[in-house]
This record gives C-alpha cells, sequence and structure tokens, in this order.
C-alpha cells in the first residue's frame, strides 16, 4: 500500500493491526496461488486505510471474534466478502471472479461495504458471526489412493469403513460413496509432471474404485445441520475458491462435465445410505456415539484439515482414535504441518500456510506400527490436492510400487 504502513499500524488497536499486516502479506502470498484472493486482500488493507465505513466493519469484527489467529481473521474477512457474490447459487455479479483485481475490489469495498446499513454490510457481518467451515470433497483422493494401495495386501471385509473427524457436510465421504471421479497429478521434486507415478498413483484409485467401494462412512461434525440458505451460502463460499468457480456457461459447454460448483451442489444434495453423521465434539465422545464407532472400527481415520482447530489436543486425539480403528488401521492427516523431529507422535501446525506452496501434506500413522509415529507420504501444492509429490522415503510403507 502507499501510505505509511508502519506508522499507521502502530495506532491500531492490537487486533486490527495484526489483521491489517495479515492482509498485506496475503496479497503478496495468496491462500492456494489464487490471485482473486490476492487481490482481495491488497484492497482491503487499503480500504482499510482509507475508508472509515470499512474500518469500522473490520474493528467491529476483531473485537467480537473468538478465534486469536490473525492468519484465520484474513482469511474469514475475504471470505465473507466472497459470500457476498455467491448469494443462494446464482452469483449477482455475472463477471466474478473474472477481472477482480485490487481497483475492482476496492470499487466495490466503497460502494457496498461503507455504510453498515447497506444489505452487504449486514451480510457480511452476519458470515462474520459464522465460522469459518469447508467441504472440500477432492480430499478424497487421499483415502481413495491408501484404500487402493492397501487393497494390494489386504482384504476389507465387505468394502472400506471410513471415520471422517471434522467432516463438515460430508463432501468427502459423499464422494467416495458415489465414486465421483477424483484424480491427482503427481510430479517429481523439480515440479515436472510424473507420468508414471500419476498412472500409478490413480491406478491405486482406480483399483479401490472398481472394488468394493465404501461399505459405512461416519462423519463426526461439532456444527448442528442447517436448512437456512443464508447459512448454505455461506458453507459454499468457504469451501470454493474464486478460482474453482466456472468459467462463463458458454465457455465450457461440452468441455468439462463436472466443474467444481456442480460437484459441490451435487454432493450437497445427495443422501447415499452408507454414509452417516455423527454429530458432536469428537474431543468428548458422548458414550453412546463412542459405541457406534467402536462397533464399525475404522479401515481409515481421516482428519482433514481440522487438527489445526484442535492444535493443543492432537497426541490425546491419535491416543483416542487408535482403540476406534481395525487392527491395521491408520490415522490419515491433511495438514499445514511438519513432524517435529524430536517428537514424532504430535504434530507442528503451521501457522503461515499460505506463504508457500507444497506446505499441505498428508500423514499416516498406523496402528500396526505406532513407534513411526506420523509419516508424510504426500505433498501437496495447495489443500485443493490436485498436485502432488511422493514422499519417497516413506511411501514405501503403502506403496512400494510408487516409490520404485
Ligand atoms: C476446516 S473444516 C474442514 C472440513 C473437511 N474435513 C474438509 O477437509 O473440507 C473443519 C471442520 O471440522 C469441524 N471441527 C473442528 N473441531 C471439531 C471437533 N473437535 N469436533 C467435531 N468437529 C470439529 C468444524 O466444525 C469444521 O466443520
Amino acid at each position: 500500500m502507499s501510505i505509511a504502513a508502519g506508522a499507521f499500524e502502530s495506532r491500531l488497536p492490537p487486533g486490527s493491526a495484526a489483521l491489517f499486516a495479515e492482509f498485506g502479506a496475503q496479497a503478496e502470498a495468496p491462500p492456494n496461488g489464487d490471485p482473486t484472493i490476492g487481490s482481495f486482500h491488497a484492497a482491503a488493507q487499503e480500504s482499510y486505510a482509507t475508508n472509515q465505513g470499512f474500518r469500522n466493519l473490520i474493528n467491529r469484527y476483531v473485537s467480537l471474534e473468538t478465534v486469536d489467529n490473525a492468519s484465520y481473521q484474513a482469511n474469514k474477512v475475504f471470505k465473507a466478502a466472497h459470500s457476498l457474490y455467491m448469494p443462494f447459487k446464482v452469483r449477482t455479479a455475472t463477471g466474478y471472479p473474472y477481472g477482480y483485481d485490487e481497483l475492482t475490489w476496492m470499487h466495490d469495498i466503497t460502494a457496498n461495504l461503507s455504510d453498515a446499513r447497506s444489505p452487504q454490510s449486514i451480510e457480511m457481518r452476519a458470515n462474520l458471526r459464522r465460522p469459518l467451515q469447508t467441504s472440500r470433497d477432492k480430499r478424497a483422493i487421499v483415502l481413495s489412493f491408501l484404500a487402493g494401495a492397501l487393497s494390494q495386501e489386504r482384504e476389507f471385509e465387505g468394502g472400506l469403513t471410513v471415520h471422517d473427524y471434522g467432516s463438515s457436510s460430508n463432501h468427502v465421504l459423499k464422494s467416495l460413496a458415489l465414486r465421483h471421479p477424483n484424480y491427482a497429478k503427481i510430479v517429481d521434486a523439480q515440479g515436472h509432471y510424473d507420468k508414471s507415478a500419476t498412472r500409478i498413483f490413480n491406478m491405486f484409485s482406480g483399483f479401490y474404485k472398481s472394488g468394493r467401494g465404501l461399505m459405512r462412512g461416519y462423519g463426526i461434525e461439532a456444527q448442528p445441520p442447517t436448512n437456512n440458505p443464508r447459512a448454505q451460502n455461506w458453507l459454499k463460499s468457504c469451501s470454493l475458491d474464486p478460482s474453482q468457480l466456472d468459467p462463463p456457461r458458454e465457455q465450457v459447454a461440452g468441455v468439462k462435465e463436472f466443474n467444481d460448483e456442480d460437484t459441490y451442489e451435487l454432493l450437497t444434495e445427495a443422501r447415499p445410505p452408507q454414509v452417516h453423521t455423527i454429530r458432536g465434539n469428537f474431543l468428548n465422545l458422548s458414550p453412546e456415539h463412542h459405541h457406534k464407532l467402536a462397533s464399525n472400527k475404522a479401515d481409515l481415520a481421516f482428519f482433514s484439515h481440522v487438527l489445526s482447530q484442535n492444535a493443543p489436543h492432537i497426541s490425546t486425539i491419535s491416543k483416542n482414535t487408535m482403540p476406534l480403528l481395525k487392527r491395521r488401521g491408520m490415522i490419515v492427516v491433511n495438514e499445514y504441518a511438519e513432524v517435529p523431529p524430536d517428537n514424532p507422535q504430535t504434530l507442528n501446525i503451521l501457522d503461515d500456510w499460505y506463504a508457500s506452496k507444497w506446505l499441505c501434506q498428508t500423514f499416516v500413522l498406523s496402528k500396526a506400527s505406532p513407534e513411526l509415529g506420523f509419516l508424510p507420504i504426500i505433498r501437496w501444492e495447495s489443500s485443493h490436492c490436485e498436485v502432488g509429490q511422493i514422499v519417497e522415503e516413506n511411501i514405501s510403507h503403502i506403496a512400494p510400487d510408487l516409490a520404485a
């Protein structure tokens, strides 16, 4: 931004100063490399400095927010602005997000968010009071790959059982149940497309898909279900980045059968009979819910972008989850994290997760060999799990063909 940011920041309330700085950091390195998110953050920082109405909105949000983490807060402010463009399944600005550079965002912020009584300000404040809650089906590729790789050497009696902790709207489990097509591209250490590894990786997923599939899936989710269209719109806005929104229809006709927005709608509506939801906090499962999981033990227990919200409890969570796994079951974690060298039984969550690519990883912790601790097996270019790198030294435990 053009003004002397340091002097300006020093006069702000502490929480707002951290968020103001975070707008700048995420403008430089937008989450998932999404340019529309980057231009929003640049506009948010400039607008915060120059637009009293927007500054009031942000200061009020910071004073009410219970999560004291500037990167979470900046992410949420973006999602709340993004949600204004996609209410009730139909986006209002037909041009969004194409061409949403910093000036376009600044224009919209001035036009829509300067006045606390405007419908957009009211909607934005309502969304800022909701927790961030994504539901990203593409992460199912991790489970379908692992199931395929493991089924080389073991029979899944009657099919796969998965417990998905922090399952949001169960899109991962529904995607597995419906065998929704999902592929990843594998690249080598230099970032070059590795055709053979990609083929084997997707073949494992294909093997699982042609096998018995998901027998039972339990999503464990703290948030209650909602029929409120505004809350549903918030979930959708949290789950789809601007770069995932489908291009104008005429450009996609006949080219792509599924796009991310269609898939999101399809999975939201779907009710596959083998997918169940347990409503509650998994840190404190009721005896009835514990019994339900214990009598349907999991091959794979998935924690996808949920341990960061439960960071102080990671070792306890893995200890409590082990008895709910089958004998050779595994805990599978997707997270912006690393294994601390002195204690592989836990994970260190990365705070500046957006700062560069390849910080999101898939880790496994195996019930059969817990002494190995969390092993990273795939690095992901972004949390969308579309482009991955195999962690050669660890993948041999799971898929020797890929390590070769
Ligand atoms: C960031 S979202 C990720 C959702 C999904 N796993 C995915 O990868 O798209 C985290 C979800 O975990 C839920 N969650 C967080 N902590 C939880 C807990 N202790 N018990 C149950 N659900 C929890 C939140 O409500 C939210 O829906």
